[in-house]
């Protein structure tokens, strides 16, 4: 494995290694940029900055507390905002939108085909929010409100970018599915393709 050494503020360096300059290449923003070294070099370190690509103990507290604000207190609070209206129905379908990143299993995985992208703060929201999932779906056993978590699955959207395989159209097809299940449907799970995965 090559690894490349990229000057990280005035703080050293950070390691990146093939896998992550393949991925960082699959993204339209950056393929007509890369023309030489130098400016290979110049993109990584923007795009790293930008897109909060980076190992653990890098991060930076404002950027993770930022995160947590928007992907998962934002969701807990529409949750309990909305539980009560659902349970005077006796009806209810909450979707979490996580992603494999957060997966707990997929974290552990040496193997993983994303063990390269490094977005501590996103990935440790992800998981944060499946573990509301689990607690919600636990405290709301037998009032029929399902909650469940999804993976849309790497989408072309702003954030997937322009060379992810699934249109928003087949990103959304699992969570409208998860929203409108059926009495009786799963709850406490996390799904991709309409399957379970693991958390
Ligand atoms: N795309 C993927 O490949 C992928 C993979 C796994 C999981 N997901 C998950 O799927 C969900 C949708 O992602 P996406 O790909 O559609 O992302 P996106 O294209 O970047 O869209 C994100 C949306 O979130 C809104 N937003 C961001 N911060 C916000 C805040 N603080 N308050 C309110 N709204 C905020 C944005 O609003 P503005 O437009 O106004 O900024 C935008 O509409 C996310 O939860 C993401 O983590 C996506």
């Amino acid at each position: 494995m090559v690894q490349y050494l990229i000057p990280f503020e005035s703080r050293g360096t950070i390691n990146i290694d093939e896998r992550l300059i393949e991925f960082l290449i699959l993204d339209d923003n950056l393929s007509c940029q890369i023309d030489s070294k130098r400016s290979l070099v110049y993109v990584l370190f923007t795009f790293l900055k930008q897109r909060e690509i980076l190992v653990i103990f890098e991060l930076d507290p404002a950027v993770f507390h930022n995160t947590l604000t928007t992907n998962v207190f934002g969701p807990l609070l529409l949750a309990q905002a909305c539980i009560p209206l659902m349970k005077a129905n006796g009806y209810g379908r909450i979707v979490n939108m996580a992603s494999t990143l957060g997966s707990l299993n997929d974290i552990s995985n040496p193997d993983s085909p994303y063990g390269a992208v490094l977005s501590p703060a996103y990935r440790l929201s992800k998981t944060l929010l499946n573990g509301i999932t689990v607690l919600l779906a636990n405290a709301l056993r037998g009032t029929n409100i399902l909650v469940n978590s999804a993976c849309p699955g790497w989408v072309r959207t702003d954030m997937g970018g322009g060379k992810a395989p699934l249109t928003p159209e087949q990103g959304a097809d699992t969570p409208v599915w998860l929203a409108t299940l059926p009495d009786g449907g799963p709850t406490d799970g996390f799904f991709r393709e309409r399957q379970p995965i693991l958390w």
